[in-house]
């Protein structure tokens, strides 16, 4: 309440009234004095305290409901009413402005108490996959566009489907050749970290019936020091496709047709024998380079007829060949990346070049 208004009515909790007409007069008063003081009120704060002064026990309104006792009893009936309208009038001011000043203190405690979550995160459209990420989804958009449908496995498998069913039988020297991690799991060594995609090829072939071409990307698990080309864990890209009277020709038209559309068309590719237990013949591929130069991608071959049997596929029906390799690789080639580890550290001023 203003010290105006406190002028006016020194001894408030004193005030006394002499008739309902002189009652009235100063209620008349004393509402027209409120109205200002309300609106002169600039904070729910403030008006709280207005509001106590005004209609509190040590109000002039109060002494004066007070004084009403004194009053003969027909004249009581009408002073009390006359208190009551006053206090209704005042309390509808009061709320009135309550609500625009609770209204006004939201919205400026809304401002105050923003979070700038930008100053936070930093720029929020920096964001992106990780290269190697992209570099699985082209793989994937290349062979959906070429027909083929992504499949997909477990990463912990059991050493059938890592070994035996690819035709490396128990104890077979093949199995050096990868320096598996197994898992505490079951009999000795029958579980593992699958230590390459090609376990999908069987858990597909075991699931569905030919023909069937499908590609499986997925990390895989050796136990290999990490240094700027070998990393403990790895991506590679697996290919299958079986059909009727599939050949080797197939096999090399697809390897081609992948190469230039991932590498662009100055890239060519050459198959060169090689070894692996679950395809005969079996090949490395090669790409060549615009300046003439090689570098070897991955294997390859026609699916031994060991394996369709294993995945209980007639081989004398069915033919197909399969494919695979590391999808790290490939992203270091395209995008120049000269050590695997940089792929691995979250070094954002690394990453957020590609
Ligand atoms: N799984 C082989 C590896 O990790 C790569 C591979 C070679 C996959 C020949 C194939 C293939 O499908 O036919 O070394």
């Amino acid at each position: 309440m203003s010290a105006e208004f406190k002028d006016e009515f020194p001894n408030e909790a004193q005030a006394k009234a002499t008739s309902v007409d002189d009652l009235k007069a100063q209620l008349g008063e004393i509402v027209v004095a409120a109205r200002a003081a309300v609106a002169e009120a600039t904070s729910t704060d403030a008006l709280a305290e207005t509001k106590a002064e005004l209609l509190g026990r040590s109000s002039h309104l109060a002494a004066l409901r007070s004084a009403i006792g004194s009053f003969n009893t027909d004249d009581r009936p009408e002073a009390g009413r006359a208190c009551n309208e006053a206090t209704d009038e005042i309390t509808t001011l009061m709320d009135a402005r309550h609500n625009e000043l609770a209204q006004v203190e939201r919205t400026a405690l809304l401002q105050t108490e923003r979070a700038d979550l930008t100053e936070i995160i930093g720029d929020l459209t920096v964001g992106h996959s990780h290269i190697i990420t992209q570099t699985r989804r082209t793989l994937e958009d290349l062979f959906v566009g070429m027909g083929y449908t992504v499949a997909d496995g477990p990463e912990i498998d059991t050493e059938w489907h890592n070994f035996t069913a690819l035709n490396f039988p128990l104890g077979h020297p093949a199995r050096d050749m990868y320096d598996t991690l197994y898992v505490n799991w079951g009999k000795a060594m029958s579980t593992m970290l699958r230590t390459h995609t090609s376990p999908v090829q069987v858990r597909t072939m075991t699931s569905q019936p030919p023909p069937i071409a499908v590609v499986a990307p997925g990390r895989c698990f050796r136990r290999d020091t990490a240094d700027a080309t070998h990393m403990p864990v790895f991506h590679q890209i697996e290919g299958l496709l079986i059909d009727r009277n599939i050949n080797l020709g197939h096999l090399a038209g697809t390897i081609e047709a992948f190469t230039t559309a991932f590498f662009g068309e100055g890239f060519s590719s050459r198959l060169r024998p090689s070894y692996f237990p679950f395809t005969e013949p079996s090949a490395e591929f090669d790409i060549q380079r615009p300046d003439g130069s090689w570098l070897e991608l991955g294997g390859c071959g026609m699916v031994h007829p060991n394996v369709l049997e294993a995945c209980g596929i007639d081989p004398e029906e069915w033919t197909g060949f399969a494919f695979g390799f590391g999808i790290d690789r490939l992203a270091m080639i395209r995008y120049g990346v000269d050590d695997l580890r940089d792929l691995w550290l979250g070094d954002m001023r690394f990453l957020r070049q590609f």
